[in-house]
């Protein structure tokens, strides 16, 4: 007989959550919820206090001030055990002196299951992560990829209604990340657990997530699907924390239709953003959604600005150019292959894009953290 390792997933709920280290606040009053058997992700770089808000969900960390809730009960007094929760780490942390299943029975023993059961539910749960076959093995006899399997064995073994993992594919190459991303969104799927996943890796989180949170200095600067926070990004910071984003920047106009950036002489105008006239702000676009135009055209209609090419990228399926505007500042085109203008390096041009493909944002005060001197680097990606 198969023991059916899958859960109701449970709803988090964070109220005004805030940790404090003496006079440092590492998370500052966020609200959250993750919905029952959500795949939910904390995104943002490091430092930003995704780990921090994970413990105070697994009860490592005692809560500074503001509400946790699991299923709408108040979790505060429980300890980690007594929350039903499992946690896997960015370290595999087995133990060194136990076979894969030791390692895998063991919360099972914690939580004194009977052992007659005991067998059948790790013997499922190696087979989930695909290690059915190397129960007798110890850890260090397992690459890394496999004892990060192992400890996602041991988190789900007792079928536990939340599942929570602090960057698990941190530690490996590329190649194995991905194919455990696969492994760890079919699973998800198979089990119906609520998981709550840290990255610092937006495309990991692309590729995860049903939402995802993105993190900035202890507070939450959006939350959304992957379209949305693409699509639709409120912020500067989350524009170019997913994905690359070309920033204009200047200052609001009044517009009946939309909004509009007074920047480099003209008026740049976007269908979204709602910053109040004679405010600093930015309008970005994603660089997919800019056309160049030779400078011996007539100016384009619409949104146009004049530039020159700095540098270009031969990407295969695309070509990425950095184009450097009047005052300075560089912004990204990114042409498909089947689409490529005849612009080259040293050439000036007109950079063109729809109004409905631009957002008039806040200007970001703390945009030098993330965005050095506001010079995209031309990578490829
Ligand atoms: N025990 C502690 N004492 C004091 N400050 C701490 C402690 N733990 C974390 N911090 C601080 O809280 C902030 C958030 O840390 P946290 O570990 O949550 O970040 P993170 O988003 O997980 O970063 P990373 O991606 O690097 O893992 C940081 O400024 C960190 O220095
Ligand atoms: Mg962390």
């Amino acid at each position: 007989m198969s023991a059916d390792l899958s859960s109701h997933g449970a709803s988090i709920t964070l109220k005004g959550l805030t940790k404090r280290y003496g006079g440092a606040t590492a998370v500052d009053a966020i609200n959250l919820e993750a919905r029952p058997g959500e795949f939910l992700t904390l995104l943002g770089p490091s430092g930003s206090g995704k780990t921090t808000t994970l413990n105070m969900i697994a009860g490592f960390i005692d809560v500074t001030a503001g509400e946790l809730l699991i299923d709408d009960k108040p979790v505060h007094s429980l300890p980690p055990h007594k929350r039903n929760i499992g946690m896997v780490f960015q370290h595999y942390a087995l133990f060194p002196h136990m076979s894969v299943v030791e390692n895998v029975t063991y919360p099972l023993r914690q939580r004194k299951v009977p052992r007659s059961e005991r067998q059948n539910l790790v013997h499922e749960a190696l087979k989930t992560v695909g290690l059915a076959d190397l129960g007798h093995r110890m850890p260090q006899q397992l690459s890394g990829g496999q004892q990060q399997r192992v400890a996602l064995a041991r988190a789900m073994v007792y079928s536990p209604r939340v599942l929570l993992m602090d960057e698990p594919l941190g530690a490996l190459d590329k190649k194995l990340r991905d194919s455990l991303q696969l492994e760890i969104k079919r699973i998800h799927a198979e089990l119906g657990t609520t998981f709550v996943y840290v990255t610092h890796d937006q495309d990991e989180a692309l590729v995860l997530s049903d939402r995802i949170a993105v993190f900035n200095d202890g507070r939450i600067e959006q939350v959304g699907t992957a379209e949305d926070l693409y699509e639709r990004p409120s912020t500067v910071f989350v524009a170019q924390f997913l994905g690359e984003s070309s920033l204009f920047h200047g200052v609001a106009t009044g517009e009946t239709d939309g909004c509009a950036v007074q920047s480099l002489g003209s008026t740049l105008r976007a269908h979204r953003g709602e910053v109040a006239s004679g405010e600093p702000a930015t309008l970005m676009v994603r660089p997919e959604r800019i056309r160049l135009l030779p400078i011996d055209q007539a100016q384009p209609a619409g949104n146009s600005v004049r530039g020159r090419v700095r540098q270009e990228i031969y990407l295969g399926s695309a070509r990425k150019l950095a184009i450097e505007l009047a005052d300075g500042s560089q912004v990204l085109v990114r042409e498909s292959a089947g689409d490529v203008s005849a612009s080259r390096p040293g050439d000036e041009v007109w950079l063109t894009f729809r109004a409905e493909d631009a957002a008039v944002l806040p200007a970001d005060p703390g945009g030098a953290a993330t965005a050095p001197d506001n010079t995209p680097a031309l990578t490829a990606n």
